[in-house]
Formats: structure tokens, C-alpha cells, sequence
């Protein structure tokens, strides 16, 4: 398989020691984040772009995901995994844990969404009812079932802005809606990634109660540096699972 990851916070550790970086590249949107870095892993091709840069400075609402996924989709990927950092608000959804969403709501705004440009041609409305439904998230659910990583196999993602956290009422909203974790990077790369027909799923790493939502009100930072190697140990062993050993 040739597999595109691109993954947010935390990420980077599932790049070996010694992969390629490949060429700065352009594309008709600007720069991507990063350049890719490539490996193999047995007869597998992997490619990571970190959506964030590679110093992480880039933040949720500045990725130029337009040129990011037009990037990964010059590569011609089999799949893409959206690796993202998220808050747990289902209470399932405990620091640590890894969740397969199978639905999104978009709270963000102002970002570039969509490569339809007005530029002459007619509009397509991209199908959107099930935003992961392609056959990659079917490998993935069947990853974590075999490894018993996880028992979190759907699940609403719900996308803000950022950079900063969350209210706890707007937490409270969230949950009425029915989202069961939040993160900022969700959207708009799911959409674009729609419109240019990538085999595209997520693996959310929940890093921290979403605001409100932890039982002794810790820091969420302080939850964030605690969990995220354990989530980060769950997506490797997700990896190896769906692609076999090296
Ligand atoms: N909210 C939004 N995005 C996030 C969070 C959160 O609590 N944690 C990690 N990304």
C-alpha cells in the first residue's frame, strides 16, 4: 500500500530514524506544511506530512490544507490517515484512547475549504453524508479490532477553530450536538480530501478531557504531556497491525 499519514501533534514519533525528506513542493495553493518524509515499511510506501510544520509552529487555522492535500494527492495515495490530536468528551473517550470517527460537524470558519474556485466551470456538491466511509476506514476498524487497541470504532468528530480551547458551555454544545470528541484540524482537510477522492479516515488520539469534562478539573496541558505518548504508542501498534510487521 502506498499510505499518506498526516499527523498533527505528538506525531512525528511514528517517523523512523532515517527516512527521506523529500523536496520542498508546490503546488497551485501555496506550500504544503512540510515536506514529506518517506520510508518503507516492509512492502509498504509511507509518506508523513506534518500538518503543523515540522517545528510545529503552524497553527490549527494558518495550515494551508488546500495545498497540503493537493500534495498528498499528486503522491496518487492508496489511503490517507488523518492523524489528529483531539479532547474527549464522550466519556468512553479518556486520555490515551484512540477513536475512529465515522461522522464530523464543522464549527470552523474563514479557512480555505474547498478547491471549487468559481472559475467558470459548473459547481460539484461533493457527497459528504458519511465523511470516512471509504474502504481504508473498513482496514482500519479491522486494525484495531484484531490489535484490541480500542472499542471507540465511530464516533462525531467535532471540528473548531483554535487555536484556543474550548468553554466549558461550548463543550456542553458540542455534546448536545452529538459530537463525541473535539479537535481543530479535522476540518477543512476531511472536505478537501472528499473533493479530490482520497481514500481519507482518521484516527483521533484523545489527549485530554475536552474543557469541563475532567472529574478533578486538571490542566489540560499537564493531561496532554501525560497521554500523548501512551496515544501515540496505540496509533504504532495501530500501524503495525494494518500494515504487518517490518
Ligand atoms: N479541544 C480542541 N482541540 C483539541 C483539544 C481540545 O480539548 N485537545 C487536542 N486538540
Amino acid at each position: 500500500m502506498r499510505l499518506v499519514i498526516i499527523g498533527g501533534t505528538g506525531a512525528l514519533v511514528l517517523v523512523p530514524a532515517g527516512s527521506r525528506t523529500g523536496d520542498s513542493s508546490q503546488t497551485p495553493y501555496g506550500s504544503p506544511s512540510a515536506p514529506f518524509l518517506h520510508w518503507r515499511h516492509g512492502e509498504h510506501e509511507l509518506y508523513f506530512l506534518a500538518r503543523h510544520g515540522l517545528e510545529a509552529s503552524i497553527p490549527p487555522h494558518r495550515v494551508n490544507y488546500r495545498a497540503n492535500i493537493w500534495a498528498v494527492h499528486e503522491l496518487a495515495p492508496d489511503a490517507v490517515l488523518g492523524i489528529n490530536a483531539v479532547g474527549g468528551i464522550h466519556p468512553a473517550a479518556a486520555p490515551g484512547e484512540l477513536l475512529l470517527p465515522d461522522q464530523l460537524i464543522d464549527y470552523t470558519w474563514g479557512r480555505e475549504h474547498s478547491f471549487e474556485a468559481g472559475s467558470g466551470r459548473p459547481v460539484r456538491h461533493v457527497e459528504f453524508t458519511r465523511p470516512f466511509d471509504g474502504p481504508f476506514r473498513t482496514q482500519l476498524v479491522q486494525a484495531v479490532e484484531r490489535a484490541d487497541i480500542s472499542r471507540l470504532c465511530a464516533g462525531c468528530y467535532g471540528a473548531t477553530q483554535g487555536p484556543r480551547l474550548e468553554t466549558a458551555a461550548e463543550i456542553d454544545r458540542l455534546e448536545r450536538d452529538g459530537c463525541d470528541v473535539v479537535g481543530m484540524t479535522g476540518m477543512p482537510e476531511a472536505g478537501l480530501a472528499r473533493e479530490l477522492q482520497l481514500d481519507y479516515a482518521v484516527c483521533a488520539v484523545v489527549v485530554n478531557y475536552a474543557a469541563g469534562r475532567h472529574p478533578e478539573n486538571a490542566d489540560i496541558h499537564a493531561q496532554i504531556e501525560q497521554s500523548i505518548a501512551a496515544g501515540m504508542a496505540r496509533v504504532e501498534q495501530l500501524l503495525d497491525n494494518l500494515l504487518g510487521g517490518r
